[in-house]
């Protein structure tokens, strides 16, 4: 069937149809242009954004359907076996691959900017040692605006890649000290000797009690988990950064929103809420009990690190973490890890129950990421602040595409009113 050009509205009560241009991508579903239907004193309703698309973008794909990321047009599967984050930050950002030269560059700008403004250690000190460390990222990443304002006229180039650099750069620095805050350890600087993901294992683990030496596997191990968490269309903290941006706030304060909706337990949060579930189980024998939980509709109860808006097929995110997980508990001699060998066992068992299927519910990136992190020391805790971490490089990359565009607008959703109609105010002596 050839594609359709145009949609043609119709009403039921004999006003005139409504025609709105139907456009094309590079790929994925076509979409209705209806800009125009305000005009005719109707709005659409989509709570959720189930059909909505609300940007054109070149950053990343899904095929939900067939298990598809690609990121400016590399899957994610080639990515993650053959880049590094670093590769894949830069490519985010400025949509190709860079070559050794630009590489070099790009990492030397990075260990150049990893160091955090002296003052901003007492920004820390204003939190509760027990804080949790995304409550610290947030307000810092939001406080970094005060100290790196030369560099926030969002409405230039220059201006936006400079912040876009520093954020990538800065983050992995503000996740580790909020580990080493909630720790109470001192803060370990970052190192010029070493590349970014060394640069922050040694910012998590250092102490100046001995020297700390990176495991070069773990370390490529959670290199290639980032490169899985960098980007992800326009999915719930994305579609945050992209409307606090539309307003023309600084970079650093839409980060720190981004961060905010990422640590929902249904978004970001769910590797932490994983790891929690699957110690909740603490069985195989009792995963039935688990899935019975999850399909009782009357139950709250869902298995964390399943399902997805977009894929309707395994994520292949999921795949490759999986992977990841055998590799490093083969390092660490874990492989007996009692909390993986139940997460194996769940996806086996959901995966074949009806329920799974009907609903196409597959394990997510969250799903053996958790299990991947505790084995590399990593505490539950941090677990949402590493996904953070990489998903800066999303989200500068997405702030910075929207405000590119000449035409871009500030987002302001409308809704369709159910409330009262207009009536007097009532004096208290009269309610
Ligand atoms: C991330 O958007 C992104 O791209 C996000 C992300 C990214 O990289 O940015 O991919 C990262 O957030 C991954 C998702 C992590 N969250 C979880 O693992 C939490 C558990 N999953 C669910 O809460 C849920 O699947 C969502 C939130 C992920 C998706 O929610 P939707 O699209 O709104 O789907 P839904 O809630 O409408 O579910 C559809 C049906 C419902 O049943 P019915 O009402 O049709 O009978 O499936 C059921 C749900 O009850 N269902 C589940 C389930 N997920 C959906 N039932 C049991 N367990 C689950 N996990």
């Amino acid at each position: 069937m050839t594609r359709a050009t145009k949609a043609t509205l119709t009403f039921d009560n004999g006003a005139p149809p409504i025609e709105f241009p139907v456009l094309s991508g590079t790929m994925g579903p076509d979409v209705i242009d209806i800009r125009s239907l305000g005009q005719h004193g109707y709005l659409t309703y989509d709570p959720g954004f189930m059909a909505t698309a609300s940007c054109a973008s070149r950053i990343s794909y899904i095929d939900g359907d067939a298990g598809l990321l690609c990121y400016r047009g590399y899957p994610i599967e080639q990515l993650a076996s053959q880049s590094t984050f670093m590769e894949v930050a830069y490519l985010l950002l400025y949509g190709e691959l860079p070559n050794s030269g630009q590489k070099s560059v790009f990492e030397e700008e990075m260990r150049r900017n990893a160091m955090l403004h002296d003052q901003i250690h007492t920004v820390f000190r204003g939190f509760r040692r027990d804080a949790h460390p995304m409550a610290v990222m947030v307000g810092v990443t939001g406080a970094l605006s005060a100290f790196y304002h030369d560099s926030t006229n969002v409405f230039d180039a220059a201006n936006r890649e400079q912040s876009a650099l520093q954020l990538i750069a800065k983050i992995p620095t503000v996740a580790a000290m909020s580990y080493k805050y909630n720790m109470g350890e001192p803060f370990a600087y970052p190192q010029y000797r070493h590349h970014y993901t060394e640069n922050f294992l040694h910012m998590m683990f250092s102490t100046p009690c001995e020297t700390y030496q990176v495991n070069p596997i773990l370390a490529r191990a959670l290199d290639r988990i980032l490169i899985l968490h960098a980007d992800h269309e326009q999915n719930a903290s994305t579609s945050t950064v992209r409307l606090a941006g539309s307003s023309g706030a600084n970079p650093f304060a839409c980060v720190a929103a981004g961060m905010a909706s990422l640590w929902g337990p249904l978004h970001g949060g769910a590797n932490e809420a994983v790891l929690k579930m699957l110690a909740e189980i603490g069985d195989v024998s009792r995963i039935p009990e688990f899935i019975k939980r999850a399909k009782d509709k009357s139950n709250p109860f869902r298995l964390m690190g399943f399902g997805h808006r977009v894929y309707k097929n395994m994520d292949p995110r999921a795949a490759v973490m999986r992977k990841t997980c055998h590799e490093v508990l083969d390092e660490l001699d874990l492989n007996g890890d009692p909390l993986f060998q139940i997460a194996l066992e769940l996806e086996r068992i959901a995966l074949q129950d009806e329920y799974f299927i009907s609903k196409k519910l597959y394990p997510n990136v969250d799903f053996y990421s958790g299990i991947v992190f505790r084995a590399l020391g990593i505490p539950e805790s941090m677990f949402t602040a590493i996904f953070a971490l990489a998903r800066t490089a999303g989200w500068v990359a997405q702030w910075n595409e929207m405000l590119s565009d000449s035409a871009h607008r500030i987002g302001r959703p409308r809704q369709q009113y159910i409330g009262a109609m207009p009536r007097d105010y009532v004096p208290i002596n009269q309610r």
